[in-house]
């Protein structure tokens, strides 16, 4: 797949490794996807996706994730409704209307949502997680799957409600939930990217 690029922007040099390097190339295709068919992901992709996300980097090569995998459509309706729930009773007027939306749904109608858990002893839960997130990412989008990365789950993870869905789904003791990613069959094609910023990078030399 090409990269959503202005290609005529970009010098014939870097234009070359766009199409010559399959990884720069799924990295810079890759968009957050938020509509997906009713179709499940198959046990084979989802192995590959999850196989990537437990070889991404973590500080002192703790791996101090944990993932739950949700597939069980009542569960995630579930949790779509109490997100909702906990969106009006929220002080954040945004996430007061998106939570009284009727058309509004979190998790964008996915078929399968990742939660990511680090443990909350390890020296970066935090930088660990997001680089396995990152990781199911782009594998999703190298096997031509839609995927989002999804943080209001957070919100529900966190909310008054949070304990019981923690147990619910099996998050083990002395994890924090920090991240979500909704996956599925694409329902659109990529958008296209949002411009770069410019001047976010300095070159010493
Ligand atoms: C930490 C983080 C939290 C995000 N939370 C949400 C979210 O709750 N819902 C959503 O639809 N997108 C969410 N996104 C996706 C961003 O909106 C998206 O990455 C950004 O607009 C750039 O678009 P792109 O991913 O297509 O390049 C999140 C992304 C990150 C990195």
């Amino acid at each position: 797949m090409s990269p959503d690029l202005d290609k005529e922007d970009e010098s014939p040099n870097l234009r070359e490794v766009f199409y010559m390097n399959e990884t720069i190339s799924t990295l810079l295709s890759r968009r957050s996807i938020r509509n997906y068919t009713a179709e499940q992901v198959s046990d084979e992709n989802l192995k590959a996706i999850l196989e990537a996300a437990v070889y991404a980097p973590s500080a002192v090569n703790q791996q101090s994730w944990h993932f739950t995998v949700i597939q069980n459509k009542e569960v995630l309706d579930n949790m779509a409704a109490d997100l909702k729930d906990s969106f009006k009773k929220s002080n954040n007027p945004r996430f007061q209307q998106l939570g009284t939306n009727e058309n509004f749904s979190p998790f964008h109608r996915a078929p399968t949502v990742i939660v990511i858990s680090g443990d909350e002893k390890a020296v970066a839960p935090e930088a660990d997680c997001a680089a396995a997130a990152q990781n199911i990412l782009l594998a999703a989008e190298s096997l031509g799957l839609g995927a989002c990365w999804v943080n209001m789950t957070i919100f529900l993870l966190n909310s008054e409600k949070g304990a019981l869905w923690k147990k619910n789904l099996g998050i083990p003791e002395g994890y924090k939930p920090l991240y979500s990613i909704t996956l599925g069959n694409k329902g659109t094609a990529n958008p296209k990217a949002a411009p770069r910023k410019e001047n976010s990078i300095n070159y010493i030399k």
